[in-house]
């Protein structure tokens, strides 16, 4: 299996258009060692050809021509991407299926939860119905394995996390099973297996033995304090608030991952606020001496 990741930021990226705080803006001047990261997304495929997009962000265009193999090529008109899937309705996840409009009716893989959300409060799905039109298959996020006939070779399964669903969901307050998953991906040829959650709230019981299972964990890298917003004094929300765990402290990303000893461990959907995009910063030292890797856009694995 081949994974590339496409946007190793969170929403908003980075810089973020509007931001000028002292990472956004020592990221422009060049005074801060860091890279710049479009938004959350990446993408894996088995054969090298057809490419399963996961998420698609609002910097699609961009990503697409950033990696040739999404690129057209064999037609007039067409593109590596044979199926996309999301992991949730957030913004930063879903607003590309819109760019993909030009192109032909394409498989979209969601829980019915998001599929709910990008029907009504985000009505991506029926807006396509007037241009290329969507095939949209269910993940039922209870672990069941399934295929993509579009994109054969690989073995994909779904687990609910607990996390919130965007402000414009119908079910903002109503939390279901399917909000948000963590995926386990598995190349049966090779025995390579990828565990991915942008967005992992919490160490939930059921994660343990997919978690266990991964060659490689891509996990939630939005925040190194709960308090990250705050104290870059951009806003108020919690990281926890938004089902993010932070990666510091007691009961955080770094203590949990140490009990996954034989994984490679990558943190992916960087925020604009977290200290570790700062390659110079303490923070990031403390990821290397815990074995913790941050993406960069441009990764590539072989599993
Ligand atoms: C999230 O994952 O919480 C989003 O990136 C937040 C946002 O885009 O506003
Ligand atoms: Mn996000
Ligand atoms: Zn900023």
């Amino acid at each position: 299996m081949r994974v590339h990741v496409l946007g190793s930021g969170a929403g908003g990226g980075f810089p973020q258009w509007n931001c000028h705080c002292a990472y956004c803006a020592g990221l422009r001047a060049g005074s801060l060692c860091a890279r710049p990261r479009t938004q959350s997304s990446i993408t894996v495929s088995a054969d090298g050809e057809r490419w399963v997009l996961i998420n698609a962000s609002p910097d699609i265009r961009a990503q697409i021509e950033s990696f040739a193999p999404l690129r057209p090529a064999r037609a007039l008109r067409d593109t590596g991407i044979a199926a996309v899937l999301l992991v949730d309705s957030q913004i930063d996840h879903a607003t590309g299926l819109l760019m993909l409009r030009e192109g032909p009716r394409f498989a979209l893989y969601t829980t019915p939860a998001v599929h709910q959300d990008l029907s009504t409060g985000f009505p991506v799905v029926p807006m396509l119905s007037h241009y290329c039109g969507v095939d949209w298959h269910a993940i039922v996020p209870d672990g069941t394995p399934f295929e993509m006939a579009q994109a054969p070779g690989l073995r994909f399964q779904a687990f609910a996390l607990s996390s919130k669903a965007p402000p414009y969901s119908p079910h903002r307050h109503d939390p279901h099973p399917g909000d948000n998953i963590g995926l386990l991906i598995t190349d049966p040829a090779t025995g390579g297996r990828l565990f991915y959650a942008p967005g992992l709230g919490a160490f939930e019981p059921h994660l343990r033995a997919p978690m266990s299972e991964a060659d490689v964990l891509m996990v939630d890298g939005t925040a190194w304090r709960d308090e990250d917003l705050i104290d870059r004094g951009v806003g108020t929300k919690r990281a926890l608030e938004m089902g993010h765990l932070p990666q510091s402290g007691p009961g955080g990303m770094i203590e949990h991952l140490a009990a996954f000893p034989r994984a490679r461990k990558i943190l992916i959907h960087i925020n604009n606020t977290n200290p570790i995009l700062d390659e110079d910063s303490p923070e990031r030292r403390q990821l290397d001496a815990a074995g913790i890797e941050v993406a960069e856009d441009g990764l590539d694995l072989v599993l």
